[in-house]
């Protein structure tokens, strides 16, 4: 998995007005999550409507190497036999998780506090990526890890024999840095503290306390204080994964660009630690409404109406902002390019560091495609030309990085000429799905020799 084979070109011409039911697949984080955590539960735990992504898929086979036993039955459920907190067995080879930031930094802190070796690597993008800012806190609970300079991947990671509990304040917004520390603390003696300064995504936290451990979360001076009390008996769920808010956003976007859509993309958690983009695109005036809104599984929930847009402005994102929809800044970069006036996007450093240095990934394909974008180290800015504005005609390069073939996919169904990208395989990472429920939709992808 550790590689894309040939790379997929795709062309995105201009579509007519979208239509019909967009039923995007399940949560990245939470199936991710689901696995993780139904591996270290004693007994068997069932989920419906994992996404079945490479990411996933991923750490699917890292579950089953440490130990867990994971399989998918016809009617599509899958079952996770779990081995216990501090279970895992060592694996026998190296752990490849593909592209998935997410999968290896949660499954390191998972194994950190066992006393077992295990070595990591992924695809080129994964391999790029920084690991120190797991494996720093990961030395506090006792464990060492050995890779490439920079912190960065392959690398082999000695799980502490005796850990100690770890009080840790986050140097950035990170949920994956987060996660890492209390999956870690699950196997560690007492209780384990992180303190996060701006609220990032919670499912760990939530999904720990319905696996059954005791987690609290206090708001203190610094920020959220989250306390685990290690070593819990995990009890084994039936989990129903809901539909994934980062993937209704091309969907969403796609109906707000492209003259005449009206599209429906149901039963979508609006947790708000991840529904910044949809709050974004009403304060940018999009024709963007809840219908039936309602709690499913303690999350709150509603059917998205996107409406085709012609009257959008661009707007500062209040940076306080960016954690709930950190995802989602390269499809916000397209629908700006249609919109009128600048959008200005602050705070967000952490998009160098995601599987493509987004920011200049977007900026350079934008420009590419006749839109102006602005950018320092940690702010970027695209000046709108309006609904239909944007000439487009131009290639992007996806850098192995799923949302940016897809941000650039969306561009071409709504630019006057053409948008090529150079490899449309990255998308089968998280959305595998995406060109069948686009193309329904109305979208015109084609593949292409290079
Ligand atoms: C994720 C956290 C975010 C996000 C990623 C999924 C998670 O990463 O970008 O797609 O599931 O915890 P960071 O922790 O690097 O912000």
């Amino acid at each position: 998995m550790s590689g894309h084979g040939e790379p997929q070109p795709m062309i995105s011409r201009k579509a007519a007005a979208l239509n019909g039911v967009a039923e995007v697949p399940g949560d990245k984080s939470i199936s991710h999550r689901s696995l993780i955590l139904g591996a270290l539960s004693v007994g068997e735990t069932r989920v419906r409507g994992l996404l079945e992504g490479e990411d996933v898929l991923a750490t699917a086979a890292a579950m089953r190497a440490f130990g867990a036993e994971v399989t998918r039955d016809e009617s599509g459920e899958w079952h996770v036999h779990g081995v216990g907190v501090g279970g895992f067995a060592e694996p026998d080879n190296v752990i490849d998780c593909g592209n998935a930031g997410t999968g290896v930094r949660l499954i390191m802190g998972t194994m950190a506090t066992t006393p077992i070796t295990a070595t990591f690597t992924g695809d080129a993008s994964l391999r790029s990526r920084p690991m120190g800012r797991v494996t720093e806190p990961m030395a506090f609970f006792g464990a060492r890890a050995y890779g490439r300079s920079g912190g960065r991947l392959p690398m082999t990671v000695v799980g502490a024999a005796d850990p100690v509990p770890v009080r840790y304040t986050l140097p950035m917004p990170s949920a994956q840095v987060k996660s890492a520390v209390l999956l870690a603390g699950l196997n560690a003696p007492g209780e384990t503290v992180v303190i996060e300064g701006e609220a990032t995504r919670d499912h760990t936290e939530r999904m720990l306390r319905g696996f059954g451990a005791v987690v609290s979360v206090e708001e203190t001076g610094q920020g959220r204080a989250i306390t685990l009390k290690g070593q819990p008996e995990l009890k084994p769920q039936s989990i129903d994964v809901p539909r994934d808010p980062s993937s209704a956003a091309f969907p969403v976007c796609a109906a707000l660009i492209v003259e005449g859509s009206d599209v429906l993309v149901p039963t979508i958690g609006l947790n708000p630690t991840r529904a910044g983009l949809f709050e974004t695109l009403r304060e940018m005036g999009a024709d963007l409404t809840y219908e039936n809104e309602r709690e499913e599984g303690g999350e709150p929930v509603a059917d998205l109406r996107a409406r085709f847009s012609p009257d959008m402005k661009g707007i500062e994102v209040p940076p306080d902002r960016a954690a709930s929809m950190i995802d989602e800044y390269p499809i916000l970069s397209v629908v700006a390019s249609f919109a009128e006036g600048k959008t200005t996007m602050r705070g967000v450093k952490e998009l160098r560091v995601k599987e493509s240095d987004r920011i200049d990934a977007m900026a350079k394909g934008l420009r590419a495609n006749g839109v102006t974008v602005d950018e320092g180290e940690d702010w970027w800015e695209v000046t709108g030309l309006g609904a239909g504005g944007v000439p487009g005609g131009g290639m992007a390069e996806a850098r192995l990085d799923h949302r940016i073939a897809m941000s650039f996919l969306v561009l071409g169904m709504a630019a006057r000429q053409a948008v090529t990208i150079d490899d449309a395989a990255p998308v089968a990472t998280s959305f595998p799905i995406f060109h069948d429920l686009m193309t329904r939709l109305g979208a015109r992808f084609e593949r292409t020799g290079r």
